[in-house]
């Protein structure tokens, strides 16, 4: 690293790295320089010159923005001559902008109505009629209201740079100057809504949140997606029991202030007019609304007759439902029912790829490796479809690092534009020399690689002399931890052999038992009949298996609820109850019911997620990670068993749905914004 240099500023005298724009100089010291146009990431565009400062034997004010620091440098931020051209500045962006605060979404966190308290004039000299020009909607998520905007570009770079889409630009030019979308006069993107959230002005607002409420109004609670396995942290505006919107904006989590459409708006399933409320207990043939007293007195009754009897249990467990859920499903099933017939929907071969790496210490990649380390490896996956995280991670780590991409896909993926190289197929042996000569690398790969497949490429990656990490590409926010707490017949949780036979998911669904329980999940889904005497079922919904049930008792969404989940690359986060949605109650909490109902509770403990999250510490291997990193929103990293893992592979098993961007398995088909987007692209093509 090269010497820093030594500069003043505000009478301050401090060190900065060479090339550290001043701005950012300024910021490391704790002196903020207010600026529009300038966004940490993005590419420098200068359009607004708001971060005007005084730099002694300049002439001129200078743009902090595209100042780079210097030696001696003399810099001043808050002189007379600063705080007048910032409040010239602010007059003329308020030329056109109209004073419509009090009904704006921007309101209260806009960052033009900051600086105009800060540094702005009481009045306006401007007696002309100001331009007006229609909102327009650009999307079912995307709103535009031409005359809020002060032409920052903020997103026009994020679309472009952060996401890879440009679908957002600018046509004509000075004071008519407009942000339009690609396709005329509607966006064809990603849906992301990155535009609306970086947006400092009420200029793009989004269609879910527009007009609710007011940012005061609502609690702020971080939690983390429900979607797909990246485990992107989500700040939960909630109000009166509602979620009105998510963000990150404090970017807390391994995300930064990344969301997909999903982390951001696809929360909504949640108050879909479908969702069960009560339980429904089988009477003649049909479902009819019951007390939970009733539901669970008839599902423990059930359940203690087919122990008595000596009569079998199959149970399903689920991808979305927490770490604690999970490790008390498996331990009800195994020592209470005393049934190995337990298993959940597989979407990524992680048992193959730990055996196959045994012995080898540090070999699983984090989300921040994919922007830190020098090279990555992509295969089988359209990762901006089906991974957004990680595929922005990447594009990131390519735009500030200058990482080598590598690509080995069977369609075109949006990492080509940027990779060092890309091979259609799956063969990657013909990058092996590229590969080789990269200081280190990082391989993604999904579900197409597996078994034997998988063992080959753990061969090839450590073939190449070079260090390398592996990330395997699961589907849903705990496809990871249901496979870490043992929802399989032949593991138990940390990877230990169950040593029993028991039946796996499809035999599980297919088979004439007794009893089949199916927790958060849907395994009779395609039209499967079922064949067990007696099914209970948890769910949010009436999926095709909860129609089969003889009893369904309402589960609580991941938003309502409290616990961990481990993403796709290992790493542990608490979820946080947001809201309380009527009627459904969170997983762990029925399942503790029916215990206790049962007679059995004592076995199995406290099903409260504090005290069986330690037993998870305490016992399973790779998850005694920091509490207090948990505890306190953050992402503690896991380190599964390090070892050969004796049981057979089945990759036969393994299965991933391939969500793309707008589809989410059973919650996505409940989302109303994710089928208003997929409607409105069905009717114009
Ligand atoms: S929603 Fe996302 S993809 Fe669409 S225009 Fe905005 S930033 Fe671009
Ligand atoms: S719409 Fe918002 S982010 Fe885009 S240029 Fe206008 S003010 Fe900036
Ligand atoms: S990338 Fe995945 S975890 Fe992140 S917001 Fe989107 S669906 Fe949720
Ligand atoms: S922030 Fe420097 S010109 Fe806009």
């Amino acid at each position: 690293m090269a010497d820093p240099v030594k500069l003043t500023i505000d009478g301050r005298e401090i060190q900065a790295q060479p090339g550290m724009l001043v701005i950012d100089a300024a910021k490391q010291a704790g002196i903020e320089v207010p600026a529009f146009c300038y966004y940490e990431g993005l590419s420098l565009q200068a359009a607004c010159r708001m971060c005007l400062v005084e730099v002694e034997k300049m002439p001129k004010l200078q743009t902090a923005c595209t100042l780079p620091v210097a030696e001696g440098m003399v810099v001043k931020t808050e002189t007379a001559q600063v705080a007048s051209a910032r409040k010239y500045m602010l007059e003329f962006l308020l030329t056109n902008h109209p004073l419509d605060c009090p009904v704006c979404d921007k309101g209260g966190e806009c960052e033009l109505q900051d600086m105009t308290f800060r540094y702005g004039v009481g009045e306006s000299r401007y007696t002309e009629e100001k331009v007006h020009t229609p909102e327009k909607q650009f999307s079912p998520v995307v709103f535009f209201d031409a005359p809020r905007c002060i032409l920052c570009y903020r997103c026009v770079r994020i679309c472009d740079e952060g996401m890879g889409v440009k679908a957002l630009g600018v046509v004509n030019r000075g004071v008519v100057s407009e942000i339009a979308p690609n396709h005329g006069d509607h966006l064809e993107c990603d849906e992301c809504g990155a535009c609306i959230d970086i947006c400092p002005v009420g200029a793009l607002t989004s269609g879910t949140y527009r007009y609710q409420t007011r940012p005061w109004e609502m609690d702020h609670v971080g939690t983390i997606c429900t979607h797909c396995a990246d485990g992107c942290k989500t700040t939960l505006g909630t109000r009166n029991d509602r979620i009105i919107r998510g963000n990150n904006r404090d970017q807390s989590g391994i995300n930064g202030e990344f969301l997909c459409i999903k982390g951001r708006y696809a929360f909504d399933f949640y108050d879909h007019p479908e969702r069960l409320q009560m339980p429904l207990i089988r009477v003649n043939g049909k479902l009819e609304e019951a007390s939970w007293a009733q539901a669970l007195e008839t599902v423990a009754k059930k359940f203690n007759q087919t122990v008595a009897d000596g009569g079998t249990f199959g149970v399903v467990g689920s991808t979305r439902t927490t770490n604690e859920e999970n490790f008390y499903l498996q331990k009800f099933a195994r020592e209470v029912l005393r049934t190995n017939h337990i298993d959940h929907h597989r979407t990524g071969d992680v048992v193959t790829l730990l055996d196959a790496l045994s012995g080898k210490e540090g070999k699983l990649a984090t989300v921040s490796d994919l922007y830190e380390k020098k090279a990555i490896l992509v295969l089988g996956a359209d990762l901006a479809l089906q991974h957004p995280l990680l595929s922005f991670q990447i594009r990131a780590n390519y735009r500030h690092h200058q990482a080598h991409v590598y690509v080995v896909t069977p369609g075109e993926v949006r990492e080509d534009h940027y990779a060092a190289a890309s091979v259609r197929g799956r063969d990657y042996s013909g990058l092996c020399d590229k590969l080789k000569a990269e200081p280190e690398l990082v391989i993604v790969f999904d579900d197409s690689y597996k078994g034997d497949d998988l063992r080959k490429l753990a061969e090839f990656g450590e073939s190449l002399g070079i260090p390398v990490k592996y990330i395997a590409l699961l589907d849903y926010s705990n496809s990871r931890g249901a496979v870490d707490m043992g929802l399989m017949p032949e593991l138990l949780p940390g990877y230990k052999p169950s040593g029993q036979p028991g039946m796996h998911l499809d035999e599980i669904a297919a088979a004439d038992l007794n009893v089949l329980w199916v927790v958060g999940a849907n395994p009779l889904k395609g039209g499967k009949q079922r064949k067990a005497g007696f099914l209970v079922v948890q769910d949010l919904f009436l999926t095709e298996t909860a129609r089969q049930a003889d009893v369904i008792l309402p589960a609580a969404s991941a938003y309502e609820k409290n616990g961990t989940v481990t993403n796709t690359t290992g790493e542990v986060q608490r979820l946080k109850r947001g809201i309380n949605t009527m009627g459904a109650k969170p997983d762990l909490e029925i399942m503790g019911f029916i215990a206790r109902e049962m007679g059995a509770a004592a076995a199995l403990g406290p099903w409260t997620t504090d005290v069986v999250f330690d037993e998870i510490r305490k016992n399973v291997r790779g998850y005694q990670v920091p509490l207090a990193v948990v505890a306190t929103g953050g992402a503690a990293v896991t380190t599964p068993l390090n070892g050969r893992i004796p049981v057979p592979s089945r990759p036969d098993l393994v299965h991933s749905d391939r969500n793309g961007l707008f589809s989410s398995g059973t919650l996505g088909r409940y989302s109303k914004v994710l089928s208003s987007v997929m409607e409105g692209r069905s009717e114009r093509s």
